[in-house]
């Protein structure tokens, strides 16, 4: 079947399917004199904490947009979207709030759209209410009853393709006195994706029916983007700031086992409900359920967020960066090199740059270019035999310290991902000491950088 046909009969089923279900009584678009209209920002950012006392009506407007992106480092992909951006804009409202949502629906796209919000109590959560036709705008009025924090999606037939295109998003109910105050908050949300070609088969993929099926998707990501939450994208805290993460799943198929490898929960909210758990090491997320994630950042360090069934995250893309900053925190965590009848020894041996590096790549390399140096075909460059790191070992260091950003080719391969900025976190002898390491393993031609080319590297201008 041409796509364009089919679009077409999934069009008149998702229509049937969701007028059958009961749509309301019809209201007028017109909003009342007391509205107010929240802002949105696109994820991970999250709208500022209410400070009304009061209930209000609160417009909202989604918009539903199909639209090409980039799915991973040189994999485009037909994503459906609210508001442009996977998942769409977190809505933020008070219990009490009445909210009416405008869902228009863009003249450019192939299928109807409507929105659940698991919020709502109402036939379908507004999906009865909201079946858009392109070119459109559904208006809807519900009363957010009751706090928590709860997914939203598209539920037009068929629902797992809507939602499996990146249709969802996530909308709090603050209770009146509002969540507890912290230092940052940021909006995650896990989906599973599900592409003909192979993971990081190049160029625009295709939605693969029997992929989704069978339940096996090419892609888990954070953010409808493999890295978008690594090196540019990461999120960001200082040692003692408080973090709360709105963690959602929009699946379709499979739940997350969020964990960040080296924290621990202080609170967690039970299924996004209003009872809190503490001290939590790796929280459930089932699709179309959200949490609330509150931890205490203590130790200065690159954390990685993962699904922590660990092949989604190293080989599917679940995989984001938390970067605390601050001062070293010896009391709460340092490195004993060794036993102490060998510490001369081993202090000497941990002091030469090969030692020095083969920890910083061990520790902080390895997450993206692997243990082996290999890379990640499609996503992370290799290190080992590389021709582009051969060719001009000073270049290095300048990537170290400073990032890396756009294409670059490696051994015939075309790279387009995101070097972290390393400046800040490592010394001048841990760079040395990881290129000389690297220089010297893998198949590498071998060589030596020096702090002391580290340390003029450092004193020229930032590019
Ligand atoms: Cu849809």
């Amino acid at each position: 079947m041409k796509r364009s046909a089919m679009y077409a009969s999934i069009f008149q089923a998702g229509l049937i399917l969701a007028l059958g279900v009961g749509a309301g009584p019809a209201v007028s678009a017109t909003t009342s004199r007391a509205s107010i209209e929240e802002p949105l920002f696109a994820p991970p950012l999250v709208p500022p904490a209410i400070h009304r006392d009061h209930a209000a009506t609160v417009v909202i407007r989604l918009r539903a947009e199909e639209k090409e992106m980039t799915l991973a480092d040189g994999v485009r992909y037909d994503f459906w979207t609210f508001n442009g951006t996977v998942p769409g804009p977190l809505m933020r409202v008070r219990q009490g709030d009445t909210v009416e949502l405008h869902l228009s629906n863009d003249a450019h796209s192939h299928m109807a759209h409507n929105i659940d919000l698991h919020a709502v109590m109402g036939p379908g959560g507004g999906a009865a209410a909201t079946v858009t036709p392109p070119g459109q705008e559904s208006v809807f009025r519900f009363k957010a009853m009751l706090p928590g924090i709860y997914v939203y999606h598209c539920a037009t037939a068929p629902v797992p393709m809507h939602i499996a295109n990146g249709m969802y998003g996530m909308i709090l109910v603050e209770p009146p006195e509002g969540l507890p105050k912290v230092d940052h908050e940021y909006y995650v949300m896990q989906g599973d994706f599900y592409t003909t070609g192979e993971n990081h088969a190049p160029g625009l993929q295709s939605f693969d029916m029997q992929k989704l099926l069978a339940e096996q998707p090419t892609y888990v990501l954070f953010n409808g983007r493999e890295g978008s939450l690594i090196g540019d994208g990461a999120l960001h805290s200082k040692v003692g700031d408080s973090v709360r993460l709105f963690v959602g799943d929009g699946g379709p198929n499979l739940s997350s086992n969020f964990h960040i490898i080296g924290q621990i929960f202080d609170d967690v909210n039970i299924e996004g409900g209003s009872l809190i758990n503490h001290n939590v090491q790796t929280t459930v997320i089932p699709p179309g359920g959200a949490t609330m994630i509150k931890l205490t950042t203590q130790v200065p360090g690159t954390y990685l967020m993962v699904d922590h069934a660990i092949t989604r995250a190293f080989m599917k893309g679940a995989l984001g960066q938390l970067v605390v900053g601050g001062a070293a925190q010896p009391q709460l965590y340092q490195r004993v090199n060794a036993p102490a009848a060998h510490v001369e020894d081993m202090q000497m041996k941990a002091n030469d740059p090969m030692s020095i590096g083969k920890r910083v790549f061990t520790q902080i390399c390895s997450a993206c270019h692997q243990g082996n140096g290999m890379g990640l075909p499609g996503a992370f460059p290799p290190l080992a035999m590389s021709d582009y790191l051969n060719s001009s070992p000073k270049r290095a260091i300048g990537i170290v310290l400073h990032g890396l950003h756009g294409k670059i080719t490696v051994n015939n391969t075309g790279y387009e991902s995101q070097m972290p900025v390393f400046g800040g976190q490592l010394s001048d002898e841990e760079i040395a000491g990881v290129l000389t390491y690297v220089l010297n393993s893998f198949g590498n031609q071998g060589g030596t950088v020096t702090a002391a080319e580290v340390k003029a590297e450092r004193a020229k201008a930032v590019p």
